[in-house]
């Protein structure tokens, strides 16, 4: 069967392809932190929940992940938005394809949204009236929430497939296609996921810095067990990398062993920034933080390498005819930084709460 490509969009791209680029990596950077705390934090509290019955360190940690979870399950709505407009619009000929192949498995990502997010709702502020059900809801959610990942990766992977469409439409135009045959899947939907583990374990350690500055002596014991959840999920995280990496076509992968010099070079320091953070996590939470935030940076650009690697044969983005819409552009930059500096205001409200109160004279 040939490869059949829908056309383009006729009213061009609004702003050059490359800042569209830029902005879709850096809104995808933001999302997936906000999606890694969201389904690893979602997990750990489900675990915590049924251990906190014999263990007040527990108890405590499912009570604070109770509270910071709705917020940050709308903070990865929120930012989940950005870069699904800059990949409509750049790779829409694709992402749509793939969505209508996988139509209903694709629109029942809202109906898990919403129900996890109701169950969320529920462990918060419900917990007496769920009684011995709070468990088995917060784990519905976390399972509602590793699918909803799931249909992500199989929409994505669908997305980077153009000689699969026409086949898959022509065997069937039901919409229920999925990806399963994909070699990458497995390997690429657990290289998100169990990062998801190892970056929650980070922000259950910053809750505990922030607890111990309090003077609340829960702080000493969470900082030690997030930093367990990040060293044990990266070390797994090494095993998993690799064989998303063994995984991809050969050619695809020489790229990151050699082959082209600057896309190996933006992997390996990925790991190795993932690897140093893994050993400082014990000495400096807030150093592996940053070492984190740069793994994650560096592998969304190697993720996006990966797309255009798989597209290009097909569809070339900075072929697209530009239409600029300057004004558009200009009230999305400026709503952006409005959003990410209320966003930053909130993180240090939450931060400066943490401080030791000081002596007041009346
Ligand atoms: C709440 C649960 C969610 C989870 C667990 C989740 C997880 C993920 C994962 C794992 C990926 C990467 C898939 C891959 O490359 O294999 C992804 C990508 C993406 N997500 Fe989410 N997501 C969630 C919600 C949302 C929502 C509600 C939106 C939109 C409003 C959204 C927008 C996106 C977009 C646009 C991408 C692809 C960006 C790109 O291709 O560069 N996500 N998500």
């Amino acid at each position: 069967m040939p490869v059949v490509i829908p056309p383009a969009d006729p009213a061009g791209l609004p702003a050059p392809a490359w800042l569209l680029q830029i902005l879709l990596v850096f809104t995808f950077i933001l999302h997936i932190l906000a999606m890694n705390l969201l389904a690893g934090g979602t997990t750990i509290m489900a675990i915590s929940l049924r251990k906190g019955k014999d263990s007040p360190f527990h108890a405590e940690l499912a009570k604070r992940l109770s509270k910071a979870l709705p917020v940050t399950m709308s903070l990865t709505i929120t930012l989940g938005i950005a870069p699904l407009l800059f990949v409509q619009v750049l790779y829409g000929q694709a992402f749509y394809t793939a969505s209508v192949l996988m139509a209903w498995p694709w629109l029942s990502v809202i109906a898990l949204v919403l129900l996890a997010y109701y169950g969320l709702y529920l462990v918060q502020f419900r917990p007496d009236w769920l009684g011995r059900w709070v468990t088995t809801i917060a784990w519905l959610s976390a399972i509602f929430i590793l699918l909803v990942g799931l249909l992500y990766t199989h929409n994505a992977t669908l997305t980077l497939a153009p000689e699969k469409w026409a086949t898959l439409y022509a065997a069937s135009a039901a919409g229920l296609h999925m990806n399963w045959s994909e070699p990458t899947l497995v390997p690429r939907y657990l290289h998100f996921m169990v990062a998801a583990f190892a970056v929650c374990g980070l922000g259950i350690a910053l809750l505990g810095l922030l607890a111990r500055k309090r003077g609340d002596s829960w702080g000493e014991e969470a900082v030690r067990y997030g930093a367990r959840w990040f060293i044990g999920a990266t070390l797994v995280q090494l095993a998993v990398g690799l064989w998303f990496l063994f995984s991809l076509p050969g050619n695809f992968m020489q790229s990151f062993i050699g082959g082209n010099m600057v896309n190996t070079l933006i992997l390996w320091l990925g790991v190795v920034a993932a690897v140093l953070a893994m050993l400082m996590v014990n000495r400096s939470v807030l150093a592996a933080v940053l070492l984190t935030v740069a793994a994650v940076t560096l592998m969304s650009i190697t993720r996006h390498t990966l797309r255009q690697m798989y597209l290009s044969p097909h569809l070339d983005v900075n072929a697209i005819p530009v239409n600029p819409q300057w004004a558009m552009f200009a009230i999305f930059a400026v709503l952006l930084v409005i959003g990410l500096a209320v966003v930053g205001w909130m993180v240090w409200q939450f931060y400066k709460s943490g401080e030791p109160q000081k002596a007041t004279t009346v």
